[in-house]
């Protein structure tokens, strides 16, 4: 049994963790009420939150499938689950219960409890609490999404041509993510567990009236990453397409896409999916381990192979029906030129003429010793992409998008990140 404890000597009193985290004890640090849930621990930027082992408790009486148990208080379902003898899947299709997020963003966890359908990561057991692993047939899929908003430029599958318009498309971020990226560029999305979990209609409305609100035809979801809980994102993408059936309408998704299987980038074309930015996180697996912070060997091989087959399987079968951009990241705290040079050929092998588009990695997160990489370096990184043969590549730098015709950046693109500053 674990309990979380603040390391003060570390904590920079920034209050995130109470602001981000859905701590099911109430507080983050309030030791006496921490059900080690680990949430704090992932999101803490300072590292200031350690686990530590607390003594066996008293046993509370719970119900699982009808069938009556003991296991200790203040621990979480799903660890009573876990010591329950259920496994734990960390990839779809595998174990009992799948655990991706672990801060409650995803609800791929979500069991019943009582009357309620939670997430089983950061929900306390308690004296008397009924679970019932199989959720009920008319369950509507839940999960965190937040921040809807115009977006300037775009993610990783938006047409490089578009970038640098007023607003290209609208966005929104879907909380939790299976990845444990160190410099994480988005990490308050990533730990969320404190916004509302919307249904896929209820998103879908509110994406539809963003649409409205910023003119522009394409809604894009990002992350976190927003693939974890399949059936919230097939029936969001379902619903968005019923409440926009113009020709003009594009449906944009952005993913890691490590667990984004042939079988799951099938389903998303077929419900509409028209455009679609997989990020491609190394070539070498101990460069991905080093980027997503995947402790686990073996599930890190599984997931950056399942996001080279998902890359590839698009280009493969969808080519010509979805729009493709894939994304490189770059820092060289993080990956070489020389890998980068490597990325490239794997690349030109599948389709020279795919958008490919190098996103520059900030220092963010706990990675705030690494430097953002100047222009000079992306314009490098730009060259030996180009010299490749790659047809289109644009790169992310401190003046906006450069690329894909000439190493300088987007006038409008130029003037907004100017602007910002
Ligand atoms: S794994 Fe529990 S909500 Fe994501």
């Amino acid at each position: 049994m674990l309990y979380a404890e603040r390391i003060f000597s570390k904590c920079s009193r920034c209050g995130v963790c109470n602001e981000i985290v859905a701590c099911p004890g109430g507080e983050v640090g309030r030791v006496e009420k921490c059900v080690g849930c680990e949430a704090c621990y992932l999101a803490c930027p300072n590292e200031a939150i350690v686990m530590k082992e607390k003594p066996k408790r008293r046993d509370v009486k719970i119900k699982v499938d009808d069938e009556s148990f003991s296991v200790p208080e203040k621990i979480t379902v799903r660890k009573a689950l876990e010591l329950l003898g259920y496994r734990i899947g960390r990839f779809p299709g595998e174990g009992d219960l799948l655990v991706l997020c672990e801060v409650g963003g995803c609800y791929s966890c979500a069991v019943k409890v009582d009357d309620e359908v939670k997430p089983s990561c950061i929900t306390s057991v308690i004296d008397g609490m009924r679970i019932e692993t199989r959720l009920p047939e008319n369950y509507i899929p839940r999960r965190l999404v937040h921040g809807w908003m115009g977006h300037p430029v775009g993610g990783v599958g938006t047409p490089w041509w578009l970038k640098g318009k007023h607003y290209v498309e609208t966005a929104v971020f879907a909380c939790g993510c299976n990845l444990r990226c160190p410099q994480c560029q988005n990490w308050t999305t990533t730990y969320n567990g404190k916004e509302y979990a919307y249904t896929p209609k209820e998103a879908a409305i509110i994406m539809t009236e963003a649409r409205r609100r910023y003119g522009v035809d394409r809604m894009a979801i990002s992350g976190g990453e927003c693939t974890l809980n399949r059936q919230w994102l097939i029936q969001y993408i379902k619903e968005l397409r019923m409440l926009n059936t113009d020709a003009n309408a594009r449906f944009h998704v952005d993913t890691n896409a490590t667990i984004l299987t042939k079988d799951y980038i099938d389903e998303l074309v077929e419900v509409g999916v028209t455009d679609i930015g997989p990020d491609l996180k190394g070539l070498y697996v101990e460069t991905f381990i080093r980027i997503t912070g995947t402790k686990d060997r073996e599930l890190a091989v599984k997931y950056h192979s399942t996001a080279w087959n998902a890359f590839k399987h698009l280009i493969d079968n969808y080519k010509d029906r979805v729009f493709i951009g894939v994304g490189i990241p770059y820092n060289k705290s993080l990956i070489s030129i020389e890998e980068i040079s490597k990325i490239g050929d794997e690349i030109y092998k599948i389709d020279p003429e795919v958008q490919v588009c190098v996103l520059d990695y900030r220092p963010e997160f706990r990675r705030r010793d690494i430097s953002r990489p100047s222009f000079k370096e992306m314009v490098e990184v730009w060259k030996t992409l180009k010299n490749i043969g790659l047809k289109t590549v644009i790169c992310q730098t401190i003046y906006g998008h450069i690329g894909p015709e000439k190493p300088t950046p987007n006038y409008k693109s130029l003037t907004d990140s100017i602007v910002s500053k």
